[in-house]
């Protein structure tokens, strides 16, 4: 397996990276995941411009060829259906200081690429099943950092609890996914998907999946909903690079409609993968 690492190709095995690098002693770093499905990157220019504003939030200095570096690796590892993980850090510190080192440090920059079932995902089936948490991560989710340890014990609980995942709440009002954005669709056959704002991040798929439903002539509504509404609603599912659109069947024990992946969640995820591939 070849990855990228600062401006190179080189074997999994020999990509070495610095104790003192901030990524890991901060989690100053920013990261991407990208879907390849057909050999072929999904919404990259998308998701280039999230990466972008998100080293711009944070003031990391780095440019490459974000695109042809998830090129060269789909092509090299002949990667038919998976994903990308880019990550940039703010780079290597001389010895661990809160301060940031000075702006010309070269940024860490890496790729790897990774094999994934993403189409003939079993969920997409059954549906997937959630529990709520509070949402006690910090109040920028906006940028995609490399903090996620509050998502990583969420998802061991959801593991613990049986389940697929956890949907957090911030005052009752759910936010997102452990790392998917989630949605709901009312009785009255509204889409309801959190308003963009620092509490959730701007997922890719959620931009295309709201163009695909507004195509489908359904009403959508930006705004935040409650876990009493999301318990109520007829349909309820999540989007991401990996999940693509998912639907969710259970929320906190209690069935989604009638317990079954909802219909108009299923043709959201139709015309998505047509609009995409
Ligand atoms: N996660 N919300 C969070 C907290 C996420 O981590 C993600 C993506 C999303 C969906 O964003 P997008 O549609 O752009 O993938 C929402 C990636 C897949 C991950 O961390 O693996």
């Amino acid at each position: 397996d070849l990855v990228y690492l600062n401006g190179e190709y080189v074997p999994k095995s020999s990509a070495n990276i610095s104790i003192f690098d901030r990524g890991l002693l901060f989690s100053d770093a920013v990261y991407e995941v990208i879907s390849v499905i057909d050999d072929r990157l999904i919404d990259m220019d998308r998701h280039v411009s999230r990466l972008e504003r998100s080293l711009g939030e944070l003031s990391i200095n780095a440019f490459a060829d974000w695109t042809a570096i998830s090129q060269y690796l789909v092509a090299e590892n002949k990667l038919k259906e998976g994903l990308i993980y880019l990550q940039v850090s703010r780079g290597v510190m001389d010895e661990r200081e809160y301060r940031w080192p000075a702006p010309d440090t070269p940024p860490t920059i890496f790729a790897f690429a990774q094999e994934r079932a993403l189409l003939e995902n079993p969920m997409a089936n059954r549906g997937m099943r959630i529990i709520t948490r509070p949402d006690l991560r910090w109040q920028r989710c906006d940028i995609k950092t490399t903090q996620l340890l509050y998502a990583s014990l969420m998802k061991m609980e959801a593991v613990a609890a049986g389940v697929d995942d956890v949907w957090m709440t911030r005052d009752d009002m759910i936010t997102e996914g452990t790392s998917q954005n989630a949605h709901i669709i009312s009785s009255d056959g509204v889409l309801i998907s959190h308003q963009l704002d620092r509490r959730i991040l701007p997922g890719v798929t959620r931009i295309e999946m709201l163009a695909q439903a507004s195509a489908m002539e359904l009403m959508v509504e930006e705004r935040a909903f409650s876990i009493d509404e999301a318990k109520n609603a007829a349909e309820a599912f999540v989007t991401s690079s990996t999940l693509l659109v998912m639907p969710v069947v259970e929320i906190d024990g209690h069935r989604i409609g009638d317990g079954k992946p909802g219909d108009q969640t299923g043709k959201i995820r139709q015309n998505y993968l047509a609009a995409v591939q």
